[in-house]
């Protein structure tokens, strides 16, 4: 028998617990202000649209829907970027974050012959180190968060990345870092590229919240867009989960930016060949309504009002909960429930306070001290502060 899962394992334990107050913070999946998961309007619509289609159900092509990968491009590297104006990408659909890592991940197993190592990190999202592993590829850690700050271990992680061996590839967060939600500033961004092409590294960004952290797709794009900018190849997981609330229906895109197009043909045939025995061709359903967000102008208008619904409510929940632990008469600094981004607080509680707030106050989430801040409300926010400061007063 083998161990649950480290972060699906907690909703498991969650359901067994019979307490009407018990509060799941443990997956990162955003419920309303009523703890309900989300239907996104802009989703609503172009499912309505699809049903009165009456499309057929016929297998996809191995690659994906094309308008799909080429507005999933397009999204992540920006209208007018020179990837996009000269065609020198390839784009592939992939079964959300999850499984668009996994194909980047054997690709570069096979083709990547400078090195096996990759550099993630410390800590990172639980799920990249056995999906590396498995790929074949040798996992490595880079400095990242501080434990004591709470915040970006900036001297640390470009003091590790200037050591790391030349042609190794290295994992970003592109945004909203998980499970920290600390991530670089702009202007250490610009450092970071800097180093890892002086290094010669091969940058894997995971772009799993795009729009879903600030509110901005643009801005959320920025570390990418400024690594292509600085003349970087870059490799990119995007997932649909998240910013358009497409868990289930497992949507997202690998994508390779390349020297031309010629190169990108080549590398979309390579990408084709590799995705055929693993899982012949991606599921259309989910694709087809990311694929008419991207591509309707009222759609997409709609999905970026979504998308400030969503991380709006989020922002405001971190407001919530740090005046919740002060009136509780907290004396901790909990400044960093503010300063992180994203769907997820790293609250810097111990794994003995963790154990306490689901064990005394039936409250989930990871072992790491984690909490999904999606998971928070304005019903049980109240409750949730006097938990937190009851294990850890
Ligand atoms: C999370 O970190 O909770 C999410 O990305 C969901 C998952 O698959 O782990």
């Amino acid at each position: 028998m083998g161990p649950p899962d480290v972060i699906l394992g907690v909703t498991e334990a969650y359901k067994k617990d019979p307490n009407p107050n018990k509060i799941n913070l443990g997956v990162g999946a955003y419920r309303d202000d009523n703890g309900k998961p989300f239907i996104l309007p802009s989703v609503q619509k172009a499912q309505k649209i699809l049903d009165s289609q009456n499309l057929d159900n016929e297998y996809g092509p191995i690659g994906g829907i094309q308008s799909f990968t080429d507005a999933s491009a397009k999204l992540a590297f920006g209208e007018n970027s020179d990837v996009i104006k000269s065609k020198r990408y390839a784009t592939v659909q992939g079964l959300s974050g999850t499984g668009s890592l996994t194909i980047g991940a054997y690709f570069l197993n096979r083709f990547w012959n400078k090195s096996k190592d990759i550099y993630l990190p410390t800590p990172t999202w639980g799920n990249h180190i056995p999906l590396f592993k498995d790929a074949g590829l040798t996992i490595k850690q880079y400095r990242y968060y501080d434990p004591k700050t709470c915040g970006f271990d900036f001297s640390g992680a470009l003091h590790d990345i200037a050591k790391i061996p030349e042609g190794s590839m290295i994992v970003l967060h592109a945004c909203a870092h998980n499970p920290t939600g600390v991530d670089p500033k702009p202007e250490q961004w610009k450092e970071m590229s800097k180093v890892i092409k002086s290094r010669n590294l091969f940058p894997f960004f995971d772009m799993a919240y795009q729009g879903f952290a600030s509110g901005d797709i643009d801005k959320d794009a920025q570390p990418l867009r400024l690594f292509i900018e600085d003349g970087h190849q870059v490799a990119l997981a995007q997932s649909y989960a998240k910013n358009m609330g497409l868990y289930g229906l497992r949507v997202g895109a690998f994508s390779l930016t390349c020297k031309d197009k010629e190169e990108a043909d080549k590398v979309m045939s390579q990408l084709k060949i590799l995705i055929r025995p693993l899982y012949s061709n991606p599921p259309i359903t989910g694709a087809r309504i990311a694929e008419k967000i991207l591509n309707s102008s009222d759609l997409y208008k709609i999905w970026l009002d979504d998308i400030k619904t969503m991380s709006g409510r989020i922002m405001s929940m971190r407001s919530k909960l740090r005046e919740g632990l002060k009136k509780e008469g907290s004396s901790k600094n909990w400044e960093h429930i503010t300063d992180q981004i994203g769907m997820f607080c790293f609250t810097g509680m111990k794994p003995e306070q963790v154990e306490r707030l689901m064990k005394e106050h039936s409250v989930y989430l990871t072992k790491d001290g984690r909490i999904s801040v999606a998971g928070v409300t304005s019903k049980n926010v109240d409750y949730l502060a006097k938990a937190m400061h009851a294990v850890t007063k």
